[in-house]
C-alpha cells in the first residue's frame, strides 16, 4: 500500500484578551442577540499591539513538536498559511525557522485565505509522500483583528486571532493518515472578500490609510452562499474519491466562519450534529487557523479516536475552498 503522511502532533495558541459580544456592542451598533443568532459567536481573542503572527505561531509550534517528540532540528520544511504575516516579506515561516532553531530548510508561506491550512497540509502531504521530506511543520495563523475595520459592524464582529499547528510525518501504519485532498479556486469572485490596499495594486498612501483600505472588505451574503455550496462540494468529492459514504465519516471539522453555514452544510450531507465539531462560540472566525485550532481542541476533547475518518473542510478569500480526508 502507498505510504501516507499523518499528524504526529498538534498544537494551538490564542491571545489572552477576550472580546465578548457585549464589548463589541460598546464600539458599534450591534447586540449579543444579533451576533449569537446570526453567527453562533459569543467571544473571540485579540492580539496585543506588539503581538504579530509568529508570536502566536511559535507557542502552537512548540506544543505540536513536543507531542510529536520531534526537535525543531529534525524538521525538513516549514509551511505557514496566513494572510496576516508579520511583514509582507520575509515570510512568517522564515521568522519561525529562525526563532525555533530549525536547520536551513525550505520555509514558505501559503496565501489561500481561510483555506490556507488545507492548501498547506496538502503540499506537505505530497512532499512527504514523494520522499523529499520526512517531518514538516504546518501552521495556520492569523491576526485578523489587525486588519479589521472597527467601524464596520458587518465585519468587525466576525473575526478573531489564533494559531494552530500540525507536525506531519510518514505513517508507520500504512492506511492511517491523509487519504485524499481536494483544492479549488474561483478568482472571478475575489472581490467578495478582499483587502484593497497594501499590495502592488494600491500601495500605501495617506489616502489609502484615510479611507481604511488596509482593512477587510466583505460581501457577506455572497460569501455565505458560496461557503455552503463549496464546502458541500469538497465533502462530496472527498467522500467519493475515498469510496466512502457520508455515514462513514466520524467527525466533520468545517471552517468556523458562521454556525449557520456549518449547519447548512451538515444538513446537506445529512451529518448528525454530534459528528460536527464546533468551537466558533469561543474564537469566532480565525481564518487560516480555524480548522487547525478545531483539530487540536477536538483531539483534546477525545473526539478523534485511532481509525476514525475525519473530514477537514474550509473556504475563504480567493475564493478558495478544499478539504482533507484523514484516517486518524
Ligand atoms: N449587528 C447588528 N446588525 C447587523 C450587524 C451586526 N453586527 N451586521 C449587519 N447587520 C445588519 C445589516 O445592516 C442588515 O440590516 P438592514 O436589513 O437594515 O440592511 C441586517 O443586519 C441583515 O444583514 P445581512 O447581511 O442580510 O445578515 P445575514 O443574516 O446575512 O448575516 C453575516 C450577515 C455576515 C453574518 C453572514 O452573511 C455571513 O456570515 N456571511 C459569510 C461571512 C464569512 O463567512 N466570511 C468569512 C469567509 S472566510
Amino acid at each position: 500500500m502507498e505510504m501516507r503522511s499523518r499528524a504526529l502532533g498538534t498544537g494551538m495558541a490564542v491571545p489572552e484578551q477576550v472580546i465578548t459580544n457585549e464589548d463589541l456592542a460598546r464600539i458599534v451598533d450591534t447586540s449579543d442577540e444579533w451576533i449569537v443568532t446570526r453567527t453562533g459567536m459569543k467571544e473571540r481573542r485579540r492580539a496585543r499591539p506588539d503581538q504579530a503572527a509568529s508570536d502566536l505561531a511559535i507557542p502552537a509550534t512548540l506544543m505540536a513538536l513536543e507531542e510529536a517528540q520531534i526537535s525543531a532540528k529534525d524538521l525538513d520544511a516549514i509551511i505557514v498559511a496566513t494572510v496576516t504575516s508579520d511583514t509582507l516579506f520575509p515570510s512568517t515561516s522564515c521568522v519561525i525557522q529562525d526563532r525555533i532553531g530549525a536547520r536551513h530548510i525550505p520555509a514558505f508561506d501559503v496565501s489561500a485565505g481561510c483555506t490556507g491550512a488545507i492548501y498547506a497540509l496538502s503540499i506537505a502531504d505530497q512532499m512527504i509522500r514523494v520522499g523529499t521530506c520526512r517531518y514538516i511543520l504546518v501552521v495556520g495563523v492569523e491576526v485578523l483583528t489587525k486588519i479589521t475595520n472597527w467601524t464596520d459592524r458587518s465585519t468587525c464582529v466576525l473575526f478573531g486571532d489564533g494559531a494552530g499547528a500540525v507536525v506531519l510525518g510518514p505513517s508507520e501504519e500504512a492506511d492511517h493518515g491523509i487519504i485524499a485532498f481536494h483544492l479549488a479556486s474561483d478568482g472571478g469572485a475575489g472581490h467578495t472578500l478582499h483587502m484593497p490596499a497594501g499590495g502592488s495594486r494600491l500601495p500605501a498612501t495617506h489616502e489609502t490609510v484615510d479611507k481604511l483600505l488596509h482593512t477587510l472588505f466583505m460581501r457577506g451574503n455572497e460569501i455565505y452562499r458560496a461557503a455552503v455550496s463549496t464546502m458541500t462540494e469538497s465533502c462530496r468529492v472527498l467522500i467519493d474519491r475515498a469510496g466512502l459514504d457520508a455515514d462513514d465519516i466520524d467527525l466533520f471539522i468545517f471552517h468556523q466562519a458562521n454556525l449557520r453555514i456549518i449547519e447548512a452544510v451538515a444538513k446537506r450531507l445529512k451529518a448528525p450534529s454530534e459528528k460536527v465539531f464546533i468551537n466558533i462560540h469561543k474564537y469566532g472566525n480565525t481564518s487560516s487557523a480555524s480548522t487547525l485550532l478545531a483539530l487540536h481542541e477536538a483531539r483534546m476533547e477525545g473526539r478523534l479516536k485511532p481509525g476514525n475518518h475525519l473530514l477537514q473542510v474550509a473556504f475563504g478569500a480567493g475564493l478558495t475552498w478544499g478539504g482533507i480526508l484523514w484516517k486518524w
